[in-house]
Formats: structure tokens, sequence, C-alpha cells
């Protein structure tokens, strides 16, 4: 089956409010001239006037993480419905630096993507191996439980809304990509998990992107495996030639 393509910016903790517009300009006259789907998220600070910026393109802007309460005492937190209210419509949930650097876990990761899907945002639900892990011959158990504790209690009609993200920690900011084989033998194994876990149908529509030293030299070889469906990109996707080029992939 031919899942639309989706690359993504992660722009992570970078640009100020005025480069951060002027890039998301670029990236939105980028994606006017291609047919896939196309995704920035910017710092929170800068997510505001980014959306007026963006007004009737068909970038989808995205944040970089979402509360799971609508309001409230949570010091630091940024609700869903203070995302839909400046158009926001997409969100990762349960990046790599969430859990390793501010220790979010699965049932954590697990309120936070809920919370996004009663709002219509769409999860980006980020999961992947450490070295160690993969070293130790466990990368599927751990994507195995950070699948099913990421989706706990969300239903089919829900799940079939989530984009996953498979991102092994140890290829991020790296420079090193994982293999194309590594790389589709870990997509597979979600895809298979999604069909046991709810049905073959679901597991055939929903994206998984690849993220990690994501850049235009490697995204055609990426795209070319059958269970890769787009990338989460982090740094190519701060410049505009670089990210440019990984949309227009052939
Ligand atoms: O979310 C994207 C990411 O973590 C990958 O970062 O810089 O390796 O493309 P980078």
């Amino acid at each position: 089956m031919k899942r639309r393509p989706l690359l993504a910016g992660n722009w992570k903790m970078h640009l100020n409010i005025a480069d951060a517009v002027e890039l998301a300009k670029n990236v939105a006259a980028a994606a006017e001239q291609s047919d896939r789907d196309v995704m920035i998220a910017p710092a929170f600070t800068a997510l505001s006037a980014v959306a007026k910026a963006l007004k009737g393109s068909r970038l989808f802007l995205g944040a970089q993480n979402v509360a799971w309460e609508a309001q409230g005492a949570f010091t630091g937190e940024i609700a869903p419905p203070m995302l839909t209210d400046i158009g926001v419509r997409m969100v990762i949930i349960g990046h790599s630096e969430r859990r390793h650097i501010f220790l979010e876990d699965d049932a954590m990761i697990n309120r936070r993507l809920r919370a996004a899907l009663n709002y219509d945002l769409t999860p980006v639900l980020c999961l992947g191996e450490t070295l160690a892990e993969r070293e130790a011959g466990s990368t599927f158990q751990v994507l195995e439980m950070q699948l099913r504790g990421g989706l706990q209690e969300v239903s089919a009609a829900q799940a079939a809304q989530v984009v996953l993200a498979y991102e092994p920690v140890w290829a991020i900011g790296t420079g090193r990509t994982a293999s194309t084989d590594q790389a589709q033998e870990a997509h597979a194994f979600l895809r298979r998990l999604l069909a046991k876990i709810y049905n073959k149908n679901l597991a055939e529509t929903v994206r998984v992107l690849y993220g990690g030293s994501v850049k235009p030299d490697n995204i055609s070889a990426l795209m070319a495996q059958a269970d890769i469906d787009g990338a989460l990109v982090g740094g190519a996707a701060l410049k505009i030639d670089a990210f440019e080029r990984i949309i227009r992939f052939q």
C-alpha cells in the first residue's frame, strides 16, 4: 500500500522568532511545489509568529511536546488547546531527548499522546533504542515496550491517526545513520506489531518515519525501503537548501 510521504523538521531548541519565520516561509514555498506532506516543529516561542506567517499554506505546523491537561497548575507545560488555538496540527511526543534528558517515561508519553488525540492534534510518537540496547540485542524488546506503552488505551480509530517515528538514539545528531537495512527491519517490526495490537489494515495505513542524521544524500535510499514513509529531520531541517532537497527526494 502506498502511504503519503511525510517530511518533518524538528527544529529543537534553535532559532529566534525572526529566523524561524524566515525559514518557515522558505519551507512553505518548497512544500508548495511538492505533493508530499511537510511538517515543521519550531520552538514554542516562535510557534505563534510562524503560524501567522503560514496562514493559507499547506505546511503542517507542529509542536515539540504537549501537556495532558487542558489547563491548570503545570508550570512549564503547554496545553493541547493552547496549540490548536494558534493553528498547530501535529505534535512530536516521546522524542528521545524528552525520554533521556527529561526522563519522560512511557506512561507520561501515553498521557500526552492521548491528550493530543483528544484535541485532534496528530501525534508523532518517537521511539528508538540506545546503542547499549542495540548492542545487547534488545532493540525489538525496547521498541515493543515503547509502542505498547505509548499506545496504551488508544482505540484503533485513534491509533489510525498516529504517526510513528523510529529514531535510534545512537543515530541522532551523530552523523551516524542507521543502515537502510537496520531502519527497514525496525520499521517492518513496528508495522507487524501494529497489526498484532490492532489489525492489518491499520498497520498498513499508519506512517512510520525514520529519524537520525537524515541528510539530502541518504533520504532517497531510506525512502526506497518498503516500510519507511518519511523522515523526522533535526540538523538538516534548519538549513533551507538541505531540507528542500530532502522534501524533493527522488
Ligand atoms: O527528531 C529529529 C532528530 O532527533 C534527528 O536529529 O539532527 O540527527 O537529524 P538529526
